[in-house]
């Protein structure tokens, strides 16, 4: 079975195929993404309405040239999945548009995908793949989640952020630091040259005995670090404050995670999402999971942030398991805001 996937829930455009038995992990066959992340810089954030339009440019061009990756006909393809939310509505109807436009001409049924469960799933892609049941680390963007994973479609909620995301802190802090957008991999380059003890930062709801998340008060503490710096802060001093703030995130996100596997008594914890890409998170992870002898699987690095594979697998992934079925009813709708434990 190919399944062709196509993501456009916010500023990338990706499409891929994957290849499923009836069992088995699906095989990624070529995947290619448009990131356009260079168009919205000088906005400093996403403009929605321009994303929707460039997506809208870029999808046909990249199912094209995977397809031509892979050595496949477009009538090869058995069934095209596309993200369904949650995200931006007008870059999801793009998507989604475009899916059934190509599942109606060519007469292929159409599925629906959770971005999330695309993102919770990509580390099976990846060349040493987990085995179910585990702790997912959801770290994206606009989510912050600790589950429990006991199969594809089976999850239960441990913890998720009251507030602000992990990547929201991430590009919020560097925002303001005058790092652009987006900011949690400039905020992580500077830090590399920063000493992480140099600025106290709050660690919310760190020792409250639940898995929840905040970030938000983090965002004020380094505003106020910033204001007492002054308009002439040195790079030096920026970077001890990139250091310290990245530190206070990685290390809510890692201490949470351990208590996650402790109460689960679960041995094995998946990482994934944008901020699975951040090199001191894996880092400090994998020194705690090593000391608990748990596994930790984490996405290919290309795979963390959003793509076409991640859409195409978790498609096949529920497809194998007959939990889904793909349909030829192509009168699409797309959900802006959807909760995984719905999906
Ligand atoms: O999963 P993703 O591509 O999009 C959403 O679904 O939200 O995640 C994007 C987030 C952004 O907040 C971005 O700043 C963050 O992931 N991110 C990072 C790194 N790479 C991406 N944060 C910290 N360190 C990184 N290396
Ligand atoms: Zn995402």
């Amino acid at each position: 079975m190919r399944v062709l996937g196509v993501e456009s829930s916010c500023d990338e455009t990706g499409v891929a195929l994957v290849d499923a038995d009836a069992s088995g992990v699906p095989r990624l066959l070529a995947h290619a993404l448009h990131s356009q992340i260079d168009m919205h810089q000088a906005y400093g954030g996403v403009v929605p309405e321009l994303a929707s339009r460039d997506h809208i440019r870029r999808v046909l061009p990249l199912a094209q040239q995977v397809l031509s990756q892979a050595g496949c006909a477009l009538g090869s393809v058995d069934v095209i999945a596309y993200t369904r939310g949650p995200g931006l509505a007008g870059a999801l109807l793009v998507g989604s548009g475009v899916a059934c436009a190509l599942g109606a001409a060519l007469g292929k049924p159409v599925l629906g995908v959770h971005h999330l469960e695309g993102h919770l799933l990509s580390p099976f892609l990846a060349s040493d793949p987990p085995e179910f049941p585990f702790v997912a680390l959801l770290v994206s963007g606009g989510h912050t989640q600790l589950m429990r994973v006991n199969d594809v479609g089976q999850y239960e909620l441990l913890g998720e952020t009251i507030d602000d995301a992990a990547g929201e802190a991430f590009d919020k802090s560097a925002k303001m630091m005058g790092l652009g957008y987006p900011g949690g991999p400039a905020l992580a380059r500077l830090a590399e040259f920063g000493d992480a003890s140099t600025f106290e930062l709050p660690r919310p709801l760190l020792h409250n005995g639940t898995l929840d998340f905040s970030f938000a008060g983090l965002k004020t503490a380094v505003r106020t670090q910033l204001l007492k710096l002054g308009s002439n802060v040195c790079e030096q001093d920026k970077a001890h404050l990139a250091a310290s703030t990245q530190q206070a995130i990685v290390e809510v996100l890692v201490k949470k995670s351990m208590a996650a596997l402790k109460l689960t008594g679960l041995k094995r914890l998946v990482v994934a999402g944008g901020v699975g890409a951040n090199a001191r998170l894996r880092e400090m992870l994998n020194a705690e999971c090593a000391k608990r002898q748990c596994r930790v699987h984490y996405p290919e690095l290309a795979l963390c942030t959003d793509n076409g594979a991640m859409i195409a697998l978790a498609a096949a992934m529920r497809l194998q398991r007959g939990i889904a079925s793909a349909s030829r009813d192509y009168a699409f709708d797309v959900r802006p805001r959807w909760d995984l434990a719905a999906a």
